[in-house]
């Protein structure tokens, strides 16, 4: 896949087509399920996409921002054997479907579900793993993203109202996510340059996130990336754990493709960084 490409175009879409998507289409992304990547090899995943009449109703004031279920044409449901980090290898495998999908020019949006267990039941799901994401899928009805760049301080509240209101996807600079050396150090993007990881940031910084909350940061120390992710009230775990895959996944599908092949590690590295309470340091890797 075009990885810059797609990542640089795709978009949440939360307003479709009423038409259906081909079987062909439907058949090819469901034959990418098992070609994945995955960030964690021996986790047992299993996906589906199911039609509007077999979900949308069931699943109107229960899933969603606000429980307002997105109207779609299909959904992708996802499941997961319970291992270490499965939550976060959800985020990292259902966003490269979701990728793949928009490159055979399927829409998409993450759909925030809270008790899953229930959400398994209403779709009558037999399986014995955890259903661990609700996807929306189908053609878009919009117009194509407009991606703003911030140019003022990194407002997170600013960015919310913008995003889910009006369909547009907000970012914050590079500077702004990237520190050097320790927290707060504003990273040059020249000195990113050098060190070959200004795409791989560039890239990383679109990635979705729950409510558009950005809530990554990096550390880049002689020749190590730490990733750190806001905690937020307004968002639980789940949510947290799958914008952390998603970031992941970004992150990784650009270094992979322009240096060399990187291994994210979950927890932190043995140097202290001092970082602000609200913040965690959640995995690192070396470049
Ligand atoms: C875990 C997760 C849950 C999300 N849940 C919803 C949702 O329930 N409803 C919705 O409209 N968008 C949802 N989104 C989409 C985000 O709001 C969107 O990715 C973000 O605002 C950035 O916009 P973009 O994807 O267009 O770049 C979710 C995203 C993630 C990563």
């Amino acid at each position: 896949m075009e990885y810059k490409d797609l990542i640089s175009r795709i978009k949440s879409v939360r307003n479709y087509k009423k038409d259906a998507i081909s079987s062909e289409v439907i058949q090819k992304i469901e034959s990418y399920f098992t070609k994945s990547k995955k960030l964690i090899k021996d986790i047992e995943t299993e996906a589906m996409i199911k039609n509007k009449d077999e979900v949308y109703d069931k699943l109107k004031n229960i899933a969603g921002y606000n429980e307002k279920m997105i109207d779609a044409p299909h959904y992708l449901i996802f499941l997961s054997e319970e291992k270490d980090h499965y939550i976060e290898n959800t985020g990292y495998v259902v966003q490269d479907i979701m990728l793949k999908a928009f490159e055979l020019g399927v829409g998409s949006c993450w759909i925030t579900i809270h008790d899953t267990d229930v959400i398994k039941k209403k779709l009558n799901i037999k399986s014995k793993k955890k259903l661990t994401a609700l996807i929306a899928l189908g053609f878009d009805k919009n117009k194509k993203k407009v991606l703003y760049e911030n140019t003022s301080e990194y407002n997170p509240t600013k960015a919310q109202v913008s995003i889910v209101e009006d369909n547009v996807s907000e970012r914050p600079r590079i500077s702004d996510v990237v520190y050097m050396n320790k927290w707060g150090e504003n990273a040059d993007p020249d000195e990113i340059a050098n060190l070959g990881l200004l795409e791989a940031f560039f890239y990383a910084r679109l990635a979705p996130s729950t409510k558009n909350r950005q809530p990554w940061r990096f550390i880049y120390d002689n020749g190590t990336v730490i990733l750190a992710v806001r905690k937020d009230p307004s968002i639980n775990g789940y949510e947290s754990k799958i914008d952390t895959g998603i970031v992941m996944l970004y992150f990784e599908l650009i270094v992979d493709g322009t240096l060399f092949d990187i291994d994210w590690k979950f927890g932190k590295p043995s140097k202290e960084y001092e970082i602000p309470s609200d913040y965690s340091i959640v995995a690192y890797c070396t470049v």
